[in-house]
């Protein structure tokens, strides 16, 4: 029995002659609301070790556990009520929505009572449909999404409709967050607010897995960082730690687009 928040014990995946992942290991302890990343180049492997860790692919080989149990395997969605989510860069957007119906729609994915109790409207579901409006402001606050909170999906800016997503990710109530590339395409300045509203969630009590090119942004936000490199784990520790690495800084030469900010 681990009691770990989160681990991966030597997971490992293969696509036909090509190892994505080889034995990499993981392991989220301590208090919740920690911010760990996971860093390498393009190709290293990160995508698939998120998506073996929420259960969009199984590993070939190792073990995932959530709060000790065994989740390798799972599908997504039993994953999430255990907890662990992966929000998408390329959330599920209804045009005419607006932020607080998107929200309100996840949530619904998500909530308590059974479909047939809100059919029919049980005083359980509709307890239940109040918790879930209030709890969807608290995470548009959260978010600093409350002003736009009535605005249609299709007036939102891009910088708005990730933090949108990652709002979405939220109304699943997870106590880990797997983030994959969040600030990818944002400007300075949304990056910037991004971060900031990150490191919120994670103030709030949700740990983060975060994978991000952005190395700044990586540096300043991570509690601890591991190193993915052809698959492999190559370096874990504190952000410090990671950019005096020999290891490391070799592993980045020549990647001009994704310098450690060193
Ligand atoms: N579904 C798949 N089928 C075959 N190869 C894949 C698949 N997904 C990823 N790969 C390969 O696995 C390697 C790691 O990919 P990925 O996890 O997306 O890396 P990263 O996110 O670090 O850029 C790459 O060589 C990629 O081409
Ligand atoms: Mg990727």
């Amino acid at each position: 029995m681990s009691s770990a928040i989160l681990e991966a014990r030597q997971i490992s995946k293969r696509f036909g002659g090509l190892v994505a992942n080889e034995d990499v290991s993981l392991v989220l302890a301590g208090e919740p609301g920690q911010v760990v990343s996971v860093i390498g180049p393009n190709g290293a492997g990160k995508s698939t070790f998120f998506k073996m860790l929420s259960g969009f692919l199984r590993p070939s080989s190792g073990q995932v556990l959530l709060h000790g149990q065994d989740i390798t395997g799972m599908p997504p969605h039993r994953i999430a009520r255990l907890g662990l989510v992966r929000t998408f860069q390329e959330t599920t957007i209804f045009p005419d929505l607006t932020a607080m119906e998107h929200v309100s729609l996840a949530h619904q994915l998500h909530r308590e009572a059974g479909d047939l109790a809100v059919v029919l409207g049980l005083p359980r579901a509709r307890e239940d449909e109040a918790r879930l409006a209030t709890s969807a402001a608290d995470i548009l606050e959260l978010m600093e999404l409350s002003a736009v909170a009535d605005v249609a999906a299709r007036h939102l800016p891009q910088g708005l409709l990730r933090l949108l997503g990652i709002a979405m990710g939220l109304a699943a109530r997870p106590q880990v967050l797997l983030l994959d590339e969040p600030y990818a395409g944002l400007n300075p300045e949304e990056t910037n607010r991004a971060v900031a509203i990150t490191r919120k969630i994670a103030a709030s009590g949700v740990s983060i897995l975060l994978v991000e090119h952005d190395m700044k942004a990586v540096m300043a936000i991570s509690d601890r960082i591991h190193v993915l490199y052809f698959g492999k784990k190559i370096a874990e520790g504190t952000p410090e730690e990671i950019r005096n690495n020999p290891q490391v800084i070799e592993a980045y030469l020549g990647q001009e687009d994704k310098e450690l900010g060193l």
